[in-house]
């Protein structure tokens, strides 16, 4: 058992709805995660000077002591093939798979290849605080172990699965309904549930697979149950007038995979950014996950995600990278876009409600972990969950540190008046969202000191 004594946070639920914001979660600025590295699991945390009394010989470590330990980053929606091909310049979506995407995902045929890249991505997520992924790979069963395997190395909870698509793609890079079916099949047997990993049936989008193809991913999905079905859905006009064209009879893309039974509360749909209604009344009635791709939308003009009516509607959000369709792996950098998205999609400025950083941190730990249901496991410092974390620097440049000076300045002003410890825990709260917010805002890769993976520190940053 080890630990590490520094300033904790997490969440206990979305704090969108508290009055006081800070009631959703639990912060000890004087605080200390107890992990125990053989299991991999959180054992306890709280405040240091109670937990040092319970566990007085436990091996302590102090090096991030005046650091910031939260849950690590969950990452709703990316594409781990894409990582070479990141911030390609192009006018819209379908361009784009067409130039870029299609060609070099035919590169994952190779297993020496898909390894190399596994490698570098899986290494990024982890610069970048990342320690969950659902990841897209390419139709071949080799982009998929490989990915797995390298996961099952690091003992990393990474949700893979083979792309399905059998048309309108090159033909080097499509499947049929029956390989569909039999090369995923075979990728379930071989590694759902085997270590961290967990699969997911993959069709690409609508567009991509014919309707027998999705009615054997269906059949799959009915034959295992606990397995995720992960798509895109909805993300630009385009994308919904050609799922229409090609799937008259139905009213809405979420329809479509509907039709198939490939719809229920373990479907991760990225993006949602067009849906009518009927599709976000669907999308909250069943819990399914939606991963939130600010950047991405912005970079491809595909659409501004409805923040508020979705949280108000009760769908069940994450924040997704949507890594190459980004500039960026930081999920800090993702959550600068969301809260620009947030803003300007509010015109009435007088009732404008910005996305604090509490709701921002939220979304990329504990609500990435429900999005993805896995929320009895990831995103809180509560005994038995699993011990990914992420140590952060509160400042890591010149601006940042004379920001964060200011507000401590200010606040040290603002309550001389009051008795000493009282001062002291009203100022740690209200500092807090103000704190983070610096972090959400102006962080990046530099802001993440270490990444720990059940318990082991994965990644340290040099300087
Ligand atoms: N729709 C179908 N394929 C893709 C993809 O690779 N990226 C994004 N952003 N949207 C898609
Ligand atoms: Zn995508």
């Amino acid at each position: 058992m080890i630990g590490f004594r520094a300033n904790i946070l997490y969440f206990k639920q979305d704090p969108y709805f508290l009055e006081v914001q800070e009631d959703g979660l639990f912060y000890y600025k004087e605080g200390m995660l107890i992990v125990d590295q053989q299991s991999g699991l959180v054992v306890q945390s709280g405040q240091y000077s109670e937990l040092i009394e319970e566990y007085p010989d436990i091996v302590i470590d102090e090096q991030f002591k005046d650091q910031l330990i939260m849950p690590g980053f969950i990452d709703c929606h990316t594409h781990y093939p894409q990582t070479e091909m990141i911030c390609t310049f192009s006018t819209d979506l379908f361009t784009w798979l067409n130039t870029y995407t299609f060609p070099t995902e035919e590169q994952f045929k190779d297993l020496s290849y898909a390894r190399k890249i596994s490698q570098f991505y899986l290494n990024e997520l982890l610069k970048n605080g990342t320690t969950t992924a659902l990841v897209m790979a390419t139709i071949h069963p080799e982009s998929v172990q490989a990915l797995f395997e390298e996961a099952i190395k690091l003992n990393m909870r990474v949700i893979t699965g083979k792309t399905l698509m059998d048309r309108n793609a090159p033909d080097f890079l499509c499947d049929t309904p029956e390989s569909a079916f039999s090369d995923s099949l075979n990728l379930i047997e071989k590694y759902h549930n085997k270590g961290r990993c967990l699969y997911s049936i993959t069709p690409r989008f609508s567009p991509t697979s014919t309707k027998e193809q999705l009615q054997a991913a269906g059949k799959l999905k009915l034959k295992y149950s606990d397995v995720y079905m992960h798509t895109h859905l909805s993300e630009s006009i385009e994308q919904v007038e050609f799922a229409q064209s090609l799937y008259p009879e139905n009213q809405s893309d979420i329809q479509i995979f509907e039709q198939s039974n490939l719809v229920d509360k373990k479907s991760v749909f990225a993006h949602c950014v067009m849906c009518p209604k009927s599709e976000s009344d669907q999308l909250s009635k069943l819990q399914c996950g939606v991963a939130f791709c600010p950047t991405s939308n912005l970079c491809y003009g595909a659409g501004i995600f409805p923040y508020h009516e979705y949280v108000q509607k009760n769908v069940n959000f994450g924040i997704g990278s949507d890594v190459g369709g980004t500039t960026d792996f930081s999920l800090l950098k993702t959550l600068q876009d969301a809260y620009k998205v947030v803003m300007i999609s509010q015109k009435d400025t007088k009732n404008r409600k910005p996305m604090t950083s509490l709701e921002g941190f939220y979304r990329a730990t504990l609500g990435g972990s429900k999005a993805l249901h896995l929320e009895d496991k990831l995103g809180k410092f509560e005994p038995g969950y699993e011990a990914d974390f992420v140590v952060l620097d509160w400042f890591t440049n010149d601006i940042q540190k004379l920001r964060y000076e200011t507000i401590e300045k200010r606040s040290g002003k603002a309550l001389k008046h009051m008795e000493n410890s009282k001062a002291n825990s009203q100022s740690d709260k209200s500092l807090l969202a103000q704190r983070l917010f610096g972090i959400m805002m102006m962080g990046d890769q530099n802001s993440i000191k270490a990444t720990y993976i059940s318990g082991k520190q994965c990644y340290l940053r040099k300087n």
